[in-house]
């Protein structure tokens, strides 16, 4: 059931939590499928209804920083960061309390943990007097939303409630970075660049993917639209088939359908629209999706990570 994400419904949202049960809500990264975090059963039914892997651990949401240390062992880095950064779209693996259950950290004596900025997450969280579990409300594997109907059309009525908060504004998930490692690693690209980060804490490292999976978001094929993509430097249609292409700045001639992600060519914005474009193009029955490279600085690293991961090589 999808409801507007009015003061009332926040309150019944809350409820729901509270007794055990799933909440989808709109975050300024993505939508998120939320739980009581520190309900093991409650959680438990997020990896039924995403079809997710036991092994993958979820993000815990918190709405103030001081509540960091009741779920975890912060360092000075992590006040840090929280200061220049929550809420926001970074999420932080630091070691976990006693508090947190395993189930949520898929067994890791680490939990991600991240104070969103979306007011409605906040309020929600805030509400439920708990903390709240979530990964991104798609099946796994699949593209994340960042509209309420994106959540309905993979997930439907196994939710209890859907939080219509209107489009996120980042549109990409959240840069996930590791302090438990000397220097800190940033596990995943995402709506806070690094260079940001670097700014704030000094040099960081960038795993490279499949090294150790810490993060599922790190496999190869993830982020996928059901539809084939390529990505292309200077996109052509392919002869034969039904192509759409996902520009970054300008249309091009040939193809049936076309999204641009950003006319003045802006990063931040492109990342918004990404994932909404890749679902309007993924339901026009296409042969394949021809996506255009983007720069390789600033969100541009996190929307090419994206694009790789969907085109799976
Ligand atoms: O922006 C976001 O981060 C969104 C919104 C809803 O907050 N959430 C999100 O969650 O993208 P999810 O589950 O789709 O992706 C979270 C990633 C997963 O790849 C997971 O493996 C990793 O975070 N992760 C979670 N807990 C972890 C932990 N304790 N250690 C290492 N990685 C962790
Ligand atoms: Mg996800």
């Amino acid at each position: 059931m999808i409801l507007k994400a009015t003061e009332e419904n926040i309150k019944k949202a809350a409820e729901v939590i509270r007794k055990g049960g799933l909440v989808a809500f709109p975050t300024e990264t993505v939508y998120g499928l939320g739980a009581d975090a520190l309900n093991k059963e409650a959680v438990a039914k997020i990896f039924e209804v995403k079809q997710r892997p036991l092994i993958d651990p979820i993000i815990v949401h918190i709405s103030k920083v001081e509540d960091l240390e009741k779920l975890a062992y912060p360092t000075e880095l992590a006040y840090k960061l929280a200061k220049a950064f929550w809420p926001g779209p970074l999420t932080m693996v630091l070691p976990k309390k006693e508090v947190v259950p395993s189930i949520v950290t898929a067994g890791l004596d680490f939990v991600a943990i991240r104070m969103p900025a979306h007011p409605v997450a906040l309020k929600l969280i805030e509400e439920s007097k708990t903390f709240i579990a979530a990964p991104s409300a798609n099946l796994f594997s699949k593209l994340s939303p960042t509209r309420a109907e994106h959540v309905y059309e993979q997930l439907g009525d196994k939710v209890d409630i859907i939080l219509d908060g209107g489009k996120c504004d980042v549109g990409v998930e959240s840069t996930i970075i590791d302090l438990t490692t000397e220097p800190p690693t940033i596990l995943r690209l995402g709506g806070l660049d690094v260079e940001a980060i670097e700014k704030v804490i000094g040099e960081v490292k960038i795993t490279k993917e499949n090294k150790k999976i810490k993060a599922p978001g790190m496999l190869k094929k993830h982020y996928s639209p059901r539809t084939p993509l390529r990505i292309m430097k200077e996109p052509k249609p392919i002869p034969n088939l039904r192509c759409g292409l996902l520009a970054f700045k300008e249309p091009r001639e040939g193809f049936e359908v076309v999204e641009i992600l950003s006319r003045k060519g802006d990063l931040r914005e492109a990342a918004a629209n990404l994932y909404d474009s890749l679902h309007r193009l993924d339901k026009q029955n296409l042969d394949i999706i021809i996506a255009e490279a983007v720069p390789e600085v600033g969100l541009g690293r996190a929307i090419m990570d994206r694009l790789r991961k969907a085109q799976g090589l």
